[in-house]
């Protein structure tokens, strides 16, 4: 597995990102970062080389993937028709993190990338790297997370490193990534009355009722839901750490004797403890690993350290896992509490 590091802005003329477009090309498979978290790329037309990627990550076969594009050309290669209302969408949050999923059109993309449905999800990432190595490479780019399959996806070059060395060409390494969570994947009805967000991310529920007033927007996973049948990735276990993680909902009246009630009797019956919490909480308890992630008020901060922050209890051999649940359900803290609830395996405690 080769190492690339380039600076955040690289261009497609950097001798690097041409190596690893070049590698793409030919049907290899190469991780490198989006604005979301690392993908592991492959060109989405050629069939062995997405089946490199489900092997690479120990990915389910029938959860299909999102295709990154670097400008509009490369949409209609792939899809049959746009509705005015993902146009709108593209128009207000493209390069970005939310993806689109669309009528494909027939023969363009491997049936592996779409899990053989008719409809292709597609994003254009808003990365100066990611969009460099896209026009490099020359062709539509499938990419899932670039973690093992059921790990925290990565946010930084060391993560993917951590879990597909040996199994991948090569990480291009522009740094840390900046949301920190998945993209946003929704899909326009039909009718065009109805946007459905089968996967809360960065561009939130808000932000699409902003551009698109006229349209219902539903959002079929809230915090708590563990399925979204249209988005088949919705049914697995995901970004799960190897300690049991429980997460506590409340007032902090309640829920800080009961965490650390819960603690201490772990640590008695021989667990080795972690706690995830706000970095203002930080003091209020004593665990093996007490992990500060962002400020209560700054959801876009714990979104950026999340993941990191699940991979540090990992790290220390962590057992028992305790994480606070953030109040703020709305905006990027839907897709936090998404992500910690599917961590948790909606182990969910109400204090
Ligand atoms: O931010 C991101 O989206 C990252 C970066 C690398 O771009 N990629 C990512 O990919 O998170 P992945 O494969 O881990 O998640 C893709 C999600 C899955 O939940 C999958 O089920 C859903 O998109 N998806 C893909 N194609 C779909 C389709 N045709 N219809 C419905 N859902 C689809
Ligand atoms: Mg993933």
């Amino acid at each position: 597995t080769r190492s690339w590091s380039v600076e955040p802005d690289a261009s497609s003329a950097h001798p690097f990102l041409a190596e690893a477009g070049a590698i793409l090309a030919q049907g290899g498979i190469v991780a490198f970062p989006t604005e979301t978290v690392y993908g592991l790329g492959a060109d989405a037309g050629n069939s062995k080389a997405v089946e490199a990627i489900f092997a690479a990550k120990g990915r389910p076969s029938d959860n299909p993937l999102i295709v990154h594009i670097a400008d509009m050309e490369q949409l209609d290669e792939l899809v049959d028709e746009v509705d005015p209302i993902s146009r709108r969408l593209m128009d207000a949050f493209w390069p970005g993190p939310l993806t689109l999923v669309l009528p494909a059109r027939p023969g363009t993309v491997s049936p592996r990338v779409t899990a053989g449905l008719d409809t292709v999800a597609v994003r254009m990432p808003d990365h100066p790297v990611a969009l460099s190595l896209l026009r490099a490479a020359s062709c539509p780019i499938a990419a899932p997370s670039a973690n093992r399959s059921g790990r925290p996806s990565p946010t930084t070059a060391a993560h993917v490193h951590g879990d597909l060395d040996g199994r991948i060409d090569g990480v291009v390494d522009g740094g840390p990534t900046g949301v920190g969570l998945e993209s946003t994947v929704a899909v326009v009805e039909r009718d065009g009355g109805r946007i459905r967000v089968l996967r809360p991310g960065g561009v939130t529920v808000a932000d699409m009722r902003r551009v698109v007033p006229d349209a219902e927007v539903t959002s079929e996973t809230g915090a708590e839901d563990t399925e979204a049948p249209r988005s088949p990735g919705m049914k697995y276990a995901h970004y799960a750490p190897q300690g049991r993680l429980t997460v506590v909902q409340g007032k902090m009246e309640r829920t800080v004797p009961w965490v650390r009630e819960s603690l201490a009797e772990a640590k008695r019956s021989g667990e080795k403890t972690g706690v995830l919490t706000v970095l203002e909480h930080a003091e209020l308890y004593e665990a093996d690993l007490v992990m500060g992630c962002g400020r209560a008020n700054d959801m876009n901060a714990v979104a950026k350290e999340l993941y990191a922050a699940l991979r540090r209890f990992d790290q220390a051999g962590i057992t028992y896992i305790i994480a606070e649940g953030y109040e703020s359900a709305d905006g990027i803290g839907l897709a936090v509490m998404n992500r910690l609830n599917k961590a948790a395996g909606h182990r969910i405690v109400k204090v």
